[in-house]
């Protein structure tokens, strides 16, 4: 250097303390990301050594060639500096994503529990699968029901003392002839008015009585009902599918028997009875659900000419076939939700 005052800023201190500023900046960046702001905040065309640099043209010739050089080298050690910083942050910043993405596989897995199905949905679907298998189809209803479809279309007369028998959850206001629908039976009549004939429907659905919650009794239960319609059918017909239905749902060496009885929607009607061979306090007769002929007067309420089309329809209950398929002696563990009862049944839980 001169020793004559120079006339530019670019002296030795000025460069040093750019350097100095830009290599501090540098060691103290933690990530590339602020590495890379440090080198435009420090060698970008703002930064003091490119100030510097452009004072360049005020040099004097004689000084040009040892302010070129003092430029240079301090443009070295900055981009020295960079690099050097750079190689230590990326290593750094891989090793931490090997540690972030390290897998233990010897720690225990996190066994979380699945939900299931509960018995009764299960049950109802094994049941509506048997009839699917012979080519039947499912019909469905309302759980709120006129008391039309209900009763009157079934036969119950408005004073037939049949209607008493079912004890009903009538809704106001009484004047609409609502109710919860107290059988799955009105899904017959409104099969058969929604229907092409021949008509061969299965309904599995939840029905209301009001009955106090007890060991063989809840207010609310499924049934499922079925119904062929066609020309020809009789009491054979019922009696193999009723057959064949209780072989699939107890075993083969299962059977069935027909009691008269009456319902004023089938004639003649009959209470069915399965034969439980293998019954866990030995063989037995249970009482299973009730059957029969459609009546004519069913048939006429949906519009069907009953010289020409006959037909059966059967309901059963689908908590007292759990109940007694599986020798389960309170209703209530159906419906109280304990997942050790479902649990029983091949559910996940
Ligand atoms: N709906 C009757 C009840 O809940 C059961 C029943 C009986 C259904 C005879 C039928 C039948 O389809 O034919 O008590």
């Amino acid at each position: 250097m001169s020793d004559t005052p120079s006339t530019h800023p670019i002296n030795q201190e000025a460069v040093e303390a750019a350097v100095e500023a830009a290599l501090a900046a540098f060691a103290s960046a933690a990530t590339v990301a602020e590495l890379k702001a440090a080198r435009t905040e420090h060698s970008g065309d703002a930064s003091a050594i490119a100030q510097l640099n452009a004072q360049m043209r005020q040099v004097p010739k004689d000084e040009k060639a040892a302010t070129g050089k003092l430029m240079g080298q301090a443009r070295g050690r900055i981009e020295g500096a960079y690099k050097g910083r750079e190689a230590e942050l990326i290593a750094k910043e891989a090793a931490e994503r090997l540690v972030a993405e390290t897998v233990d596989v010897t720690r225990a897995p996190v066994r979380a529990r699945i939900g299931s199905r509960h018995p009764l949905a299960q049950l109802q679907d094994e049941a509506a699968d048997i009839f699917i298998g012979m080519g039947w189809e499912i019909a469905e209803g309302p759980e709120l029901e006129h008391e039309w479809f209900n009763f009157d279309a079934l036969g119950f007369d408005p004073d037939h003392p049949a209607r008493a028998m079912q004890d009903t959850f009538f809704v106001e206001p009484a004047d609409r002839h609502l109710i919860l629908r107290t059988h799955t039976s009105p899904v017959q009549i409104r099969s058969l008015l929604s229907r092409e004939l021949p008509v061969y429907v299965v309904c599995p659905g939840r029905v209301y009585r009001t009955d106090e919650l007890d060991a063989t009794h809840t207010p609310v239960f499924q049934q499922i009902e079925g119904l062929a319609i066609d020309k020809g059918l009789t009491m054979a017909h019922l009696r193999g599918t009723l057959e064949h239905f209780a072989r699939q749902m107890f075993g083969e060496a299962a059977k069935i028997r027909l009691r008269p009885n009456f319902f004023p929607f089938t004639e003649p009607s009959a209470e069915m009875d399965v034969w439980q061979p293998n019954a866990k306090g030995g063989a037995r007769w249970v009482e299973w659900g009730g059957c029969g002929m459609v009546d004519p007067r069913v048939l006429a309420a949906a519009g069907i000419d009953a010289d020409e089309y006959q037909g059966f329809a059967f309901g059963m209950g689908i908590e007292r076939t759990l109940q007694f398929r599986h020798d389960l002696n309170d209703m209530r563990d159906m419906v109280e939700g304990d997942v050790r009862f479902n649990r029983q049944f091949g559910g996940l839980v």
